[in-house]
């Protein structure tokens, strides 16, 4: 049984435990406080026996590492040519947002949404077709068809967050299938950030929604990583999965003189991690689907007016605290009531100042000293 190793990261360079003062339980920044696993240390040991870090590229045996992954997990079936590999999935959007669409334009996704991907129209001078997902009757996150539709018709660019943060929704087949008729339709590019795909819970399958048919295939720029997966998101090393070459073409064009080849040692890490990592994806699934529902519980137990549904894939938790009386956004008042670090809810759209993302991949004791932290503070208000 492979074992998850919760590790104490004060003092390094971690960014989410270098936000905050020594008393503060840092909870926000979408990485895992969790060893990686060995086999991926020992990849990367292995590379550097080599003893050139010069500038590399990707492999036969990545391109042939991922393919076999796509078609093994998801049944999509890509070719090696399709891959473009990029330092992040940051800059893989915001590549396509310049290279498919011209300042004044309008693009869509559904809010709230991760701030780097809210605020990339914006960069580019675009203006954004915002479709809010609200709670379903039948559980989970729901976005109305007329709005997404009426989103569509005046669009050029579908960015889609897929399993979406913050809400951590995994979209069903149905529901993708929808927009990617909606941008055939509408003639929209998509692109699809499906960063996120390796950690669905509760035996949820992942979708990529270039994977429902050729139609939607040939419009899409998939982008992937092994980062949030396998917590290797330092390394920075992504790819993206393009299958028309015109499209391809011109997103490799908008690379030029931004984006850079890739870290070597994250290439040597991703190999690694699709050709050996499933035993360990499996093991830290199990642990952050414990952790989501022990904070599921400490919510519902001791945090009588707060909202939260359950997260469907990977480690936040996005939480409501608006039955509450706050006199400022609840990010802000968490730290000086609570000493927790919380990413607030301002950050994933306007209107969110009650709202909160707490991200549980850390050890069982933090989380629960966070809540208890969280708990007492509440109580008075
Ligand atoms: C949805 C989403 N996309 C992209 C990123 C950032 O990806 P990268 O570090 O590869 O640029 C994150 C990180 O939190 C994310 O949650």
């Amino acid at each position: 049984m492979t074992a998850i190793v919760s590790v104490d990261r004060r003092g390094s360079d971690a960014n989410k435990w270098r936000a905050f003062g020594p008393d503060v339980i840092p909870l926000p920044v979408a990485d895992m406080d969790f060893a990686v696993a060995p086999d991926i240390i020992a990849a990367i040991e292995k590379r550097l026996a080599h003893p050139v870090l010069g500038y590399g590229a990707a492999t036969d045996s990545l391109r042939e590492a991922l393919v076999a992954a796509l078609a093994a997990e998801y049944g999509w079936h890509i070719q090696p040519e399709w891959l473009v590999f990029l330092p992040g999935v940051e800059p893989g959007f915001n590549m396509a947002l310049n290279a498919f669409t011209s300042p004044g334009d309008t693009v869509m996704q559904e809010y709230p949404v991760y701030k780097p991907l809210r605020t990339a129209p914006d960069t580019w001078g675009l203006k954004t077709a915002a479709v809010w997902q609200r709670p379903s009757p039948k559980g989970g996150w729901t976005s109305e068809h007329a709005a997404l539709e009426e989103a569509a018709v005046r669009s050029k660019l579908m960015l889609l967050c897929n399993p979406q943060n913050p809400t951590g929704r995994v979209y069903g087949r149905d529901e993708l299938a929808f927009r990617a008729e909606l941008c055939i339709r509408h003639d929209l590019v998509l692109v699809s950030d499906e960063i996120h795909c390796g950690l669905t819970l509760d035996g949820r399958a992942h979708v990529p929604v270039a994977s429902l048919s050729k139609a939607i295939e040939e419009r899409a720029i998939t982008l992937m990583a092994a980062s949030k997966t396998w917590n290797i998101a330092g390394l920075k090393a992504a790819f993206a999965v393009i299958a028309d070459d015109n499209l391809r073409n011109a997103f490799m064009g908008a690379k030029k003189g931004l984006v850079d080849s890739v870290n070597v040692l994250g290439l040597a890490a991703m190999e690694a991690a699709y050709r050996n990592g499933g035993e360990w994806r499996d093991a830290v699934r199990a642990t952050i689907s414990e952790n989501r529902d022990m904070l599921q519980s400490l919510v519902a137990d001791t945090l009588p007016k707060a909202k939260m549904l359950p997260a469907e894939a990977s480690f936040l938790g996005w939480i409501d605290l608006s039955g509450y009386a706050l006199d400022r956004p609840a990010a802000d008042w968490l730290l000086e009531h609570a000493c927790i670090g919380v990413s607030s809810g301002t950050d994933f759209g306007p209107g969110l100042e009650n709202w909160v993302r707490l991200n549980f991949a850390c050890a069982r004791e933090t989380l629960a000293e966070a809540l208890a932290r969280m708990a007492k503070a509440l109580k008075q208000n």
